[in-house]
């Protein structure tokens, strides 16, 4: 695996991953691990695979808290926080709609609390420990699907309308935080189709020149969060640097 550099960051720059257990989050923690640019790295996870992680389950505030005040006694202030965390089936239970007979509120529920409500307590919890003298990013991985503008095609209800809030809690969080962070920058991404356990039930139309690695994803979004500046905050960033609207 060859490193990656982050220049445009005060090196060394301290960084955090939480969903470090998925197949997006496992290749960011791959990554920043190897990146010289990297002091510090703090893993976070609700699974116990990753050897050192911190506990964070997104439907469970006080873990969350309990991580950002681990991160603020361990590293000082976080120059990037990125939340690889997100939920499109869960079990039996939760599966994407096709239409909305197969709506249901538990569904729904379950949805916001993890691809929208959840990342927005992390940003309550770890803006506050983002440096105000240089540049800082959060990012939280979404997904084009959730661009009101771009659905032309429907469905996936619950998926479409969490990831749609957590578009506008991370443009409306970016406000709030420009006023004491002049230049940090506060943005949602989107990998592009990845070869992970949320995408596998639904790659049967996707052209396998689409279909990235988990590796040549986080590669891509850490190339794109390294080219921001706070001139950009607030948007929704696809894999390529492109913006989509909202
Ligand atoms: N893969 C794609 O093609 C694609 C496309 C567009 C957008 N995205 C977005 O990219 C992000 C990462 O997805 P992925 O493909 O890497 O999926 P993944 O492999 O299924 O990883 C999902 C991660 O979210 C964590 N998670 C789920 N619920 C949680 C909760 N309540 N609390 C804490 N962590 C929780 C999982 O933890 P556990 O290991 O504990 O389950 C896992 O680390 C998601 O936001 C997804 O919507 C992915």
């Amino acid at each position: 695996m060859t490193t990656i550099r982050l220049p445009s960051f005060r090196a060394p720059l301290n960084a955090v991953v939480i969903g470090a257990s998925g197949g997006i989050g496992s290749a960011f923690a791959a990554l920043l691990g190897t990146c010289d640019d990297v002091g510090g790295l703090l893993l976070c996870a609700r699974s116990n695979r990753v050897p050192g992680a911190i506990h964070v389950d997104l439907a469970d505030e006080p873990s969350i808290a309990m991580a950002a005040e681990t991160a603020r006694s361990r590293l000082g202030e976080i120059d990037l926080v990125i939340i690889a965390t997100g939920m499109l089936h869960e079990g039996e239970s939760v599966r994407p709609e096709k239409s909305l007979r197969a709506l249901s509120a538990a569904s729904l529920e379950r949805s916001f609390a993890v691809n929208a409500i959840g990342p927005a307590l992390v940003a309550k919890h770890f803006l506050p420990l983002l440096p105000r003298d240089r540049k800082a990013v959060f990012a939280a991985l979404s997904a084009r699907v959730g661009s009101i503008a771009d659905n032309q095609v429907g469905g996936w209800y619950a998926y479409r309308a969490a990831k749609a809030a957590l578009n506008q809690l991370v443009r409306t969080a970016a406000i709030e935080l420009a006023r004491k962070h002049p230049l940090a920058v506060c943005v949602t991404l989107h990998p592009g189709t990845v070869d992970t356990a949320l995408s596998r039930p639904f790659q049967g139309g996707v052209r396998p020149e689409q279909l990235q690695s988990p590796a040549m994803a986080a590669r891509h979004l850490l190339t794109v969060v390294d080219g921001l500046d706070a001139t950009g905050t607030g948007r929704l960033y696809a894999w390529d640097g492109s913006v989509i609207p909202f």
